[in-house]
């Protein structure tokens, strides 16, 4: 009998993506096999985010596309999994007659049982879900830590998750609704995981967490730290270990000690600044000032040389004014990322700052204040890429750079794009590579030893 197909379409977070490989290997045990695209599938799964509004709507126009499918092809189902299915619930299912299925965030392993009850439906000659009896589940307060078996999507690269949900409340942001409190992941399951992938070759971990920085927070053993869960790691035998996302109010000078030994540990800290306005900040509640920020970064830069702080910024917060945004601009100026995604602020029913202000910044306000910014990245960026032609530097080849192009792509150990000459073989494998040019987009070079046999 051939195998079901399953399609999932994600949005969001690592975190996310990471879910979405849980799906694919609990359903694999249940028959399906991944497919590429959704006209394939007996099964489509869209697993969402609700961080922004405009990833919201998204959903609602692909369920349409899924609607058409399906007049071809009755027998498809549509899952609506993650953070919109954990907000919106049943309502998803009165707005959407494509869907068949709703889960919440802590919800995954209970797909299997939803599908059997579909399946007797249809048996019993009820194809479409009564609206009355939705075919659901969404723990109310999305407190489990799910068990998954994840199918991993590469065979080198992988991510680990540490920790679930968050318990900080940034005035603007729907994460800690829509994922639960913070649940820290024991250290010793983590050790474990790590030491499995290790072993089976995986080149690199990627540690998960909305805020890492705040690992064991929850759990009653003051032992039970980021800190002391990195140091543990730097012992197993793998060759790079990254984690995201860091916050500034809440990484230790434990943790800047482990990333300055120069052990597994990558140079890369991701650490969302948000804001450059002392007002704004608190406002956000982000429980940091414009200069102790500052102050942290050139910690960084000074104790772990060469270290990439990349960073997230939103622009257009309700109570941020030119004078406010002048001061993230002198932020960036001063702090030189090494990357920013920046956004414009998004009202999200539910969070503190949806209630307590009006999303007064006009939208050709805060597209301005976007551009300018970006546009100073773009400057920052480019300038410090520059600096780098001439090094070698250890690159984990990630893929071609585009299919038959002879050039393959991959990351540094601080997370920067370098493209070269290269074979499709090497993808998996560290390669020396010197920076011979640079642009905005990365570093460009050619190889100079490869960890694979090079073919005569
Ligand atoms: N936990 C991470 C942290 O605090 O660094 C952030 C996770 S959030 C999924 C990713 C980014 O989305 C945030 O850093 C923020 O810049 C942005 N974001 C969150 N809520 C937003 C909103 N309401 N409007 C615009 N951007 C938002
Ligand atoms: Fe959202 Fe703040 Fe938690 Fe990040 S730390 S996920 S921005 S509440
Ligand atoms: Fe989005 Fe949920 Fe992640 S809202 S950013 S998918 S935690």
């Amino acid at each position: 009998m051939s195998r079901k197909k399953l399609y999932i379409r994600t949005w969001g977070c690592q975190m996310n993506e990471h879910k979405s490989e849980g799906i694919a290997g609990l359903l694999a045990r249940y028959g399906y096999e991944l497919v590429d695209r959704p006209e394939e599938a007996d099964l489509v799964i869209f697993n969402t985010c609700m961080v922004r509004e405009k990833p919201e709507e998204k959903i609602f126009s692909e369920a349409g596309m899924i609607r058409r499918l399906k007049e071809k092809k009755p027998h498809l189902l549509l899952g609506v999994g993650g953070c919109v299915a954990q907000a919106l619930g049943r309502k998803i299912l009165e707005r959407s007659p494509a869907v068949d299925f709703v889960f919440g965030s802590a919800n995954i392993s209970d797909i299997p049982r939803l599908l059997t009850e579909l399946e007797e439906r249809r048996r019993n000659g009820h194809l479409r879900p009564g609206r009355d009896e939705p075919v659901m589940a969404v723990s109310k307060i999305p407190d489990r830590l799910e068990d998954l078996p994840f199918l991993r999507r590469s065979r080198f690269q992988a991510k680990v998750t540490i920790t679930e949900g968050c318990s900080n409340f940034c005035s603007f942001c729907i994460v800690p609704y829509t994922t639960g409190l913070l649940r820290s992941r024991l250290p010793g399951e983590i050790i474990r995981e790590v030491s499995e992938l290790a072993a089976q070759g995986y080149k690199e971990v990627q540690l998960l967490g909305q805020n890492v920085d705040s690992y064991g927070n929850d759990l009653d053993d003051p032992d039970i730290t980021f800190a002391h869960l990195l140091r543990a790691l730097t012992r197993i035998d793998i060759p790079r270990i990254r984690f995201t996302s860091s916050h500034p109010k809440d990484i230790t000078p434990a943790v800047i000690d482990v990333l300055a030994e120069r052990n597994n540990v990558c140079e890369h800290v991701h650490m969302a600044v948000q804001s450059g306005s002392d007002k704004v900040l608190r406002d956000m509640r982000r429980g940091y000032t414009k200069e102790q920020f500052l102050e942290l970064v050139y910690e960084l830069k000074k104790r772990v040389p060469g270290v990439n702080v990349t960073t997230d910024i939103i622009v257009g917060f309700p109570t941020e004014t030119e004078r406010d945004f002048e001061e993230t601009v002198d932020l960036v100026k001063k702090a030189r990322f090494g990357g920013a995604y920046i956004f414009k602020y998004s009202p999200r029913p539910g969070t503190i700052s949806y209630y307590k202000w009006p999303d007064s910044v006009p939208p050709e306000e805060k597209q301005r204040r976007l551009e300018h910014l970006l546009q100073l990245q773009k400057q920052i960026v480019a300038e410090d890429n520059q600096k780098r032609v001439g090094e070698v530097v250890e690159v984990l080849v990630e893929g071609e750079a585009k299919p038959g192009s002879g050039q393959v792509l991959g990351k540094t150990r601080e997370n920067k794009t370098v493209v070269f000459p290269g074979r499709p073989e090497w993808v998996g494998e560290f390669v020396r590579v010197r920076v011979t040019s640079a642009s905005v987009a990365g570093l460009f070079g050619e190889a100079l030893e490869v960890s694979v046999p090079v073919p005569t």
